[in-house]
């Protein structure tokens, strides 16, 4: 913890060193730190980029209708506003259109840097190649953008790690017994992270599922590979085409009520549910919650969106996967300020895009229930006890 803010600290201070380079020191710069001044000095020496007003660093999220990229934005907003460093954040409101037109925005306004998080990481491939043509250092966020060689970093949280958490706490806490019914839900096929999450799962639900714990109660397609403990990116898709939500809590509600419908009693009773994030998972859960033949069923998802720590408190959803957007944020505001600095940013492993090897920063998740909502969300000062009724 001590580490990660001293190296916000440094990136907070680089950046006011940029500036300063520039002429335009922001108020609220952090003057007085040791290693801030030493990291200071070390930017002077650097190539600065243009005195000229110009946003320095582009961000575009995919929509402002879930609560996850708020999360994100408010994290991007405060780490770069308090640093000085100019931004300006797009969304493109489910659109890989307005996505290239966000893009094309922020090349028009200077950007030296972009940070994006993909509508659709195929589609996307065009956006940034757009960047790369105008000089512009791309930083996939959250969401690898793929098929292109025009991504030079990726800043993500280890998605294979939310997929094997979701899985192993359906595991951990299913009935006793065998035969148990599991429901699989997944993000939208358009989504890298989707595939990943949904591989980690299945890592650990398969074994379950060949030795008879579970019953898989909603895929033939899923069925028909049952046996396979490593898919191939085809299978996966053949399976995700099925149980996608499509990230859409719409979506979601209608495929649980359709799933529900066609389901005989032995799919009923006691059942497990893989919710793939917190929105889908809460119109998921709502659906389950309501059926009479539905005697218990936990259900898994990610983000830690308020309402669905609320509903964990409230017993309705069973577990969230705690990313915190903090330090993805910081993670690439520090890349951006290294790049600015003409240097190469930290990266701790890669991620094939089907094209390259993208150079990545990965982070590590937390799980959470009931029984640390407080110790991981309020006492680390993610969210206010006040924002939860119940809260003990
Ligand atoms: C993100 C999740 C999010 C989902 C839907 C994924 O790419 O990693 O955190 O819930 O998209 O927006």
């Amino acid at each position: 913890m001590k580490k990660k803010l001293l190296s916000m600290m440094l990136a907070a201070a680089m950046m006011t060193g940029l500036l300063a380079g520039c002429g335009s020191t922001p108020a609220s710069a952090p003057a007085d730190e040791p290693a801030a001044e030493t990291a200071v000095e070390d930017v002077k020496e650097a190539e600065a980029p243009a005195a000229d007003g110009n946003v320095q660093v582009g961000i575009v999220l995919p929509t402002k209708d879930e609560p996850r990229w708020l999360q994100d934005q408010a994290q991007f907003e405060a780490i770069l506003g308090d640093a000085g460093f100019t931004n300006q954040v797009l969304f493109s409101q489910g659109s890989s259109a307005t996505e290239k037109t966000n893009v094309e925005t922020l090349i028009s306004q200077g950007i030296d840097v972009l940070v994006i998080c993909a509508q659709d990481g195929a589609a996307a491939a065009a956006a940034v190649e757009a960047a790369k043509d105008a000089g512009v250092t791309v930083i996939a966020y959250d969401r690898l953008i793929t098929g292109t060689e025009a991504v030079d970093y990726y800043v993500t949280f280890d998605s294979f790690a939310v997929g094997v958490a979701q899985g192993q706490y359906l595991i951990d806490n299913a009935p006793e017994g065998s035969g148990i019914p599991l429901y699989l839900y997944a993000g939208a096929a358009t989504d890298n992270n989707a595939f990943i999450f949904f591989e980690g799962a299945w890592s650990v639900l398969q074994p379950k599922i060949a030795d008879g714990t579970f019953v898989i109660a909603n895929s033939s397609e899923a069925v028909a590979l049952q046996d396979k403990l490593e898919l191939t990116r085809d299978e996966e898709a053949k399976i995700i085409g099925q149980i996608t939500t499509d990230w859409d809590f719409n979506v979601a509600k209608s495929k649980a009520e359709a799933n529900l419908t066609a389901a005989g009693a032995e799919s009923k009773g006691d059942v497990v549910v893989l919710g793939p994030n917190d929105g889908t998972a809460r119109s998921i859960a709502d659906v389950f919650a309501v059926d009479k033949d539905i005697t218990s069923y936990i259900i898994t998802g990610q983000d830690c969106e308020i309402a669905s720590v609320q509903y964990i408190i409230d017993g309705i959803q069973s577990m969230t996967v705690f990313k915190d957007t903090r330090t993805l944020a910081a993670d690439s505001v520090e890349m951006a300020v290294s790049i600015l600095n003409g240097e190469t940013p930290a990266t701790d492993t890669t991620y094939n895009n089907e094209k390259i090897d993208v150079p990545a920063k990965q982070t590590d998740i937390v799980v959470v229930t009931k029984d640390n909502v407080k110790e991981a969300l309020i006492d680390s000062g993610y969210y206010e006890a006040s924002e939860f009724t119940g809260l003990e």
